[in-house]
């Protein structure tokens, strides 16, 4: 980061603009420790417009951290289902659990937050400034973004070194009063008008006047990312398994892993196709009355994407399954978003 200055000479106008364009969302209603918390947690890898709808029902819920303590996992991870990351979930709980048991409460400083689990270094300078207006930096990728515009850095922004040094330098520039808006003007900024792939909107930006990467020409290229391993591809067969009740049979991930632990329609290795399908269905001792395919679809996660076919087969239960009814399906098993398209099958 060569202009190091600019960072700090961006307070002023970043508040006032602040002051007249920010978002209104239900986190910033007031800035309850736990409030803000489970925000910062939804949050992450996730859009604002993604979350809404989530953290209102998540905090009518479990409105405490006593609460959210408490919790049966089942209804933890069925009010999660669909925002995708569900380690997030049980450590938002694990973590609940360890505050209260370590501090009596959550905790206000980055040190003493970065030891629960699920809260890194961003998610605790949030939570740290937001609840508890500790001068501590909240950078993340959008924060990045902007900062290398702002100064026409050509760093990685993908390097833990130039994250450090960011934070480093937001760190000497946030205004002591006003920590939590500075930060949150920032990701405001970056969602709303910084925007990424090179479509800054400079006309609207209250920093455009000091901004070497306006002057420059270059914001639109901006920031720079070294590029990133690519993501492997798996092939998977997803069985939609019917019995005479219309119960559709579910299975239980592996505890460690992708989706580690979550219910799951039964999957075999590869695109399976009718015979193959059907031969593994009657080595589990399934007998299978009809089968019929669904078709393919895919779903990408971070380090790997499904690509998937789909066969609906209605069988006499057992298995090894567990059997969902399909108002049990709606209310009290979650399934992650991967199965979508083949959920609509189950009913
Ligand atoms: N993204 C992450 N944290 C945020 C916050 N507090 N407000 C808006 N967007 C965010």
């Amino acid at each position: 980061m060569e202009h190091p200055e600019l960072i700090k000479q961006m307070a002023a106008p970043l508040l006032a603009w602040y002051d007249r364009e920010a978002r209104v969302l239900p986190w910033r209603e007031n800035t309850d420790p736990y409030r803000v918390w489970v925000s910062e947690i939804m949050l992450q890898q996730t859009r604002v417009e993604a979350v809404l709808p989530y953290y209102e029902r998540f905090l009518a819920a479990f409105p405490t951290l006593q609460a959210l303590a408490a919790a049966p996992e089942e209804q933890l991870l069925k009010l999660w289902e669909g925002l995708g990351y569900y380690s997030r979930a049980r450590n938002l709980q694990k973590a609940a659990r360890e505050a209260l048991e370590r501090f009596g409460g959550l905790p206000g400083t980055v040190k003493e937050l970065s030891s629960l689990p699920g809260i890194g270094a961003y998610t605790a300078g949030a939570v740290a400034s937001i609840a508890f207006s500790q001068p501590v930096p909240a950078v993340d990728g959008n924060v990045l973004r902007v900062l290398a515009r702002l100064t026409d850095s050509r760093d990685d922004v993908l390097s833990p070194a130039v994250k450090r040094e960011a934070e480093r330098c937001v760190a000497a520039a946030i205004p002591r009063e006003r920590p939590g808006d500075f930060n949150q003007a920032i990701m405001d900024l970056g969602a709303t008008v910084c925007l990424p792939n090179g479509a800054p909107r400079c006309e609207d930006c209250p920093l455009s006047a000091i901004c070497l990467g306006r002057a420059r020409g270059t914001a639109a290229q901006l920031p720079v990312k070294a590029k990133k391993k690519e993501r492997r591809v798996e092939e998977q067969t997803v069985l939609v398994l019917l019995d005479g009740e219309g119960r559709a049979a579910l299975e239980k991930r592996p505890p460690k892993g992708l989706l580690a632990g979550m219910w799951q329609l039964p999957l075999l290795p590869g695109h399976a196709g009718e015979e193959t399908t059907r031969a593994a269905l009657e080595s589990r001792g399934l007998a299978v009355k009809s089968l019929e395919p669904l078709g393919e679809a895919s779903h990408i996660f971070t380090h790997v994407e499904w690509r998937m076919t789909g066969w609906l087969a209605r069988v006499d239960g057992g298995g090894g399954f567990t059997w969902a009814a399909p108002e049990e399906l709606e209310e009290r098993y979650a399934l992650p978003s991967a199965f979508r398209a083949y959920r609509g099958a189950c009913f």
